[in-house]
């Protein structure tokens, strides 16, 4: 994307000065040019210009047009990740990045990624707003508390590159900074065996549903009190008041703090609230677990 972006900003930064110089280069002209030669001197009444006021209106909408046209289509391509991205959850806290891969690498203010692979990050915040800034990749969105946000970068070059929290944040918002390693595919493939004791994040998940009894309601056989969540994610429900929504990160995320929000048509807002028995992690590995359930067959044993 940095190209694009420098493409971008250097034509704006090449305008300005362009107009800036003509601007103040033609002030000066005209000064000396018709500057009070007699005391007598008096300029001659001018009573507007049609072809000057078409000029002066449409040179600049012209102009800005180009600028608007290039600037949108480098914020959608921003906006959009490829279809096929390595994901990566991040966690801001006061004050450190937390990383979370899905194989069950955790990094604190440290992120491992392939080269050439699309990482899309998905960022929430433990406490108050941050914000996460590549300068090198030219990508940056707030995080904030109780929502995922999203960003996306491919890296074209091995090596370290800084990141910081770019939203003021408390005492420590300066120190709230990282680097990312961008390395081979082969020596990333050695990185990631090197770790993950713990399982990857929808195995954390799947030990949470049993432990959390999650499973007591939400079944696969449809037999449940809950919604069956076999597949469920990407889908979209229908509510009891006849909205639809799109299971998304968000939605599984809403659900299970606030499950009485959006109620499935057809079930009875029972489900407890989950609120403060799980942290950011432990929702991020409920998420990936959810969606692990995509590939399963309907009917199963667990
Ligand atoms: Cu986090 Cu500033």
């Amino acid at each position: 994307m940095a190209p694009r972006v420098d493409a971008l900003y250097f034509f704006l930064v090449g305008l300005a000065v362009f107009f800036s110089l003509l601007i103040a280069g033609l002030i000066v002209f005209y000064a000396v040019r018709y500057k009070r030669r007699g005391k007598d001197d008096i300029g001659v009444a001018i009573h507007g210009g049609l072809a000057l006021e078409l000029t002066w209106t449409i040179v600049p909408l012209l102009i800005t047009m180009v600028i608007f046209v290039w600037g949108a289509s480098v914020f959608f391509a921003m906006a959009s990740p490829p279809a096929e991205t390595m994901n990566v959850y991040v966690v801001g806290k006061q004050w450190m990045w937390k990383f979370q891969h899905l194989d069950g690498q955790r990094e604190i203010n440290e992120l491992h990624v392939p080269i050439g692979r699309p990482v899309k990050l998905i960022m929430t915040s433990e406490d108050v707003i941050h914000d996460l800034f590549f300068p090198a990749f030219r990508v940056k969105a707030d995080v904030l508390p109780g929502r995922y946000t999203t960003i996306w970068f491919q890296p074209t070059k091995p090596g370290r590159y800084q990141l910081f929290c770019a939203e003021y944040c408390g005492t420590k918002h300066s120190g709230m900074i990282g680097q990312v390693v961008v390395m081979d595919p082969t020596e990333y493939q050695t990185w990631l065996s090197g770790g993950a004791p713990e399982g990857s994040l929808a195995e954390g998940g799947a030990k949470l549903f049993a432990s959390l009894a999650c499973n007591t309601c939400h079944r696969p056989d449809a037999q449940g009190r809950g919604p069956v969540l076999e597949g469920l994610f990407g889908k979209t429900v229908t509510l009891q008041s006849g909205e639809t929504v799109a299971v998304d990160e968000a939605y599984v995320r809403e659900s299970i703090l606030t499950p009485s929000a959006k109620i499935a048509a057809g079930f009875q807002p029972i489900m407890p609230t989950f609120q403060g028995l799980v942290t950011e992690e432990q929702l991020l590995e409920l998420i990936e677990y959810v969606k692990a359930l995509q590939n399963v067959p309907q009917v199963q044993t667990r």
